[in-house]
């Protein structure tokens, strides 16, 4: 995977760096992100567009993984940026990513989000709903602005993948329902909303995708349906098909993605395809892949703590973090796979289950992986933590969260310091009433 490499002392090492080392300097659990890795993906997305010579735009869906530096990488690298949250945009807008190429998603924008979006000066709002619709309208004209908007729609496609993470299919919370009436309803309401410009239409079939079918499934629907929004809606400055996010990376051996170049390839052919039946003007198309872009390139370093050997049964082997860092195994019964950095050229000949230390029997890591014979202070690695992970850590246990570094060139930079106990109890307060006798 990327630039990981066992060196000649046994060791994992990511981006030139010793993890043996980073776990000395940073302590663990560790989020290691391979820099190198990231900028690749992100640079295979682009040539497969530029190959196809059609207008383009990769967003990357902050909500996989969203810090300032992370922000940084996406600019420097010229994406546009999707945020779902006041929290991402605020963060976003830290890090001085220009505020025109923000795309801001969300079933549920309240209003006060959607004035820091306006007074900010976002690019664009994926609209997903006609109170939504009718919030943004009303804020913009407010304000005597205009915002541009794509519509979301529903397109009643369903991508093989676990059912929470799945999100074209027609029952669900997101978009407008193509099947009735709902999306042409939406269309019209947009085009006679004061403060708004209907600029494109947008579908996200789910996460995690192997196939190109459900792809081009989507944009068949959807190019259909553009086509008559300009045709006989009037819809005059629609120019953008985004097609979202949801192209899978491989966790395990069983897991089966394609390239971004395959996976662009399908879409754009699909866009072509429809475009020149309908003969209209090739619309600019828009990916926002989240996960394929920084989930394969996060490691997660953890040190071993106690052990428990049922014979017969199992052997638990239990890490210094868990569900609180990684959420997906408990969420989703997402399988890793795992090393240990430390001694990574040694036989793996002992089968264990890796535990999470939360009070919760469900706060498993990994069911079944083979490992050298572990022992305490051991350093467990698990791959293709990237995406989703520190973005849905939580601090239950009051467990703090990690710290992240991107190491690239033999570097090794810390990106978000480690919580401390003071942290945990920074929000809180005790009222006058609850101190006698204790402060
Ligand atoms: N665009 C939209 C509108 C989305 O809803 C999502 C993800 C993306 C793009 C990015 O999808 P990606 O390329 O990352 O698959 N927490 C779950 C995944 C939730 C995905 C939500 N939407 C997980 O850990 O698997």
């Amino acid at each position: 995977h990327g630039t990981s490499r066992i060196n000649e002392q046994g060791h994992l090492e990511i981006g030139g760096v010793d993890t043996t080392e980073l776990v000395k300097q940073f302590g663990t659990p560790l989020y290691v992100y391979d820099e190198a890795m990231m900028r690749e993906t992100i640079r295979a997305y682009k040539q497969a567009f530029e190959k196809s010579g059609l207008r383009y735009e990769v967003a990357y869906a902050s909500k996989a993984f969203c810090t300032l530096a992370m922000c940084r990488i996406i600019d420097e690298e010229g994406l546009a940026l999707d945020v779902v949250s006041s929290g991402e945009l605020y963060t976003a807008l830290q890090a001085g990513f220009p505020a025109e190429r923000i795309h801001f998603h969300g079933n549920n924008k309240t209003p006060d989000e959607i004035e820091l979006a306006l007074t900010a000066g976002i690019g664009e709002f994926v609209v997903d709903n006609f109170h939504e619709l009718k919030l943004l309208g009303a804020l913009a004209s407010e304000k005597g602005v205009i915002a541009d908007i794509l519509l979301r729609l529903a397109p009643g496609v369903e991508a093989h993948t676990h059912e929470y993470i799945s999100t074209g299919q027609e029952d669900s919370k997101f978009g407008f329902d193509m099947k009735g009436d709902m999306a042409k309803r939406a269309v019209v309401a947009a085009l006679t909303t004061p403060g708004v410009r209907l600029i494109g239409l947008h579908s996200h079939i789910g996460s995690q995708i192997f196939e190109t079918d459900g792809f081009t499934a989507a944009v068949d629907i959807v190019a259909e349906f553009f086509g008559k929004c300009v045709r006989e809606l009037g819809a005059n400055d629609l120019h953008k098909l985004n097609v979202g996010g949801g192209f899978g990376i491989r966790y395990t051996e069983e897991d089966t993605p394609l390239t971004a170049e395959a996976y662009i390839a399908a879409i754009t052919a699909a866009v072509t395809t429809a475009f020149d039946r309908l003969q209209l003007t090739y619309p600019e198309i828009v990916i926002e892949p989240g996960r394929s872009i920084v989930g394969a390139a996060g490691t997660t370093l953890y040190s071993v703590g106690s052990t428990k050997d049922i014979p017969g049964v199992r052997k638990y082997v239990s890490v210094n973090g868990g569900m609180t860092d990684n959420p997906r195994p408990a969420l989703y019964q997402a399988v890793y796979e795992a090393m240990l950095a430390n001694r990574a050229n040694e036989e793996r000949d002992e089968l264990v289950s890796v535990a999470g230390k939360a009070c919760e029997s469900g706060d498993m890591l990994i069911w079944d992986v083979k490992l050298p014979q572990v022992k305490a202070d051991d350093i467990l690695a698990v791959s293709c933590t990237g995406a989703y992970g520190y973005s849905m850590a939580s601090n239950y246990n009051r467990i703090a969260r990690p710290a992240v570094v991107f190491v690239q060139n033999g570097q090794a930079d810390l990106v978000v310091k480690r919580e401390s106990h003071d942290d945990l109890v920074s929000h809180d307060l005790i009222p006058a009433r609850l101190t006698s006798g204790v402060l």
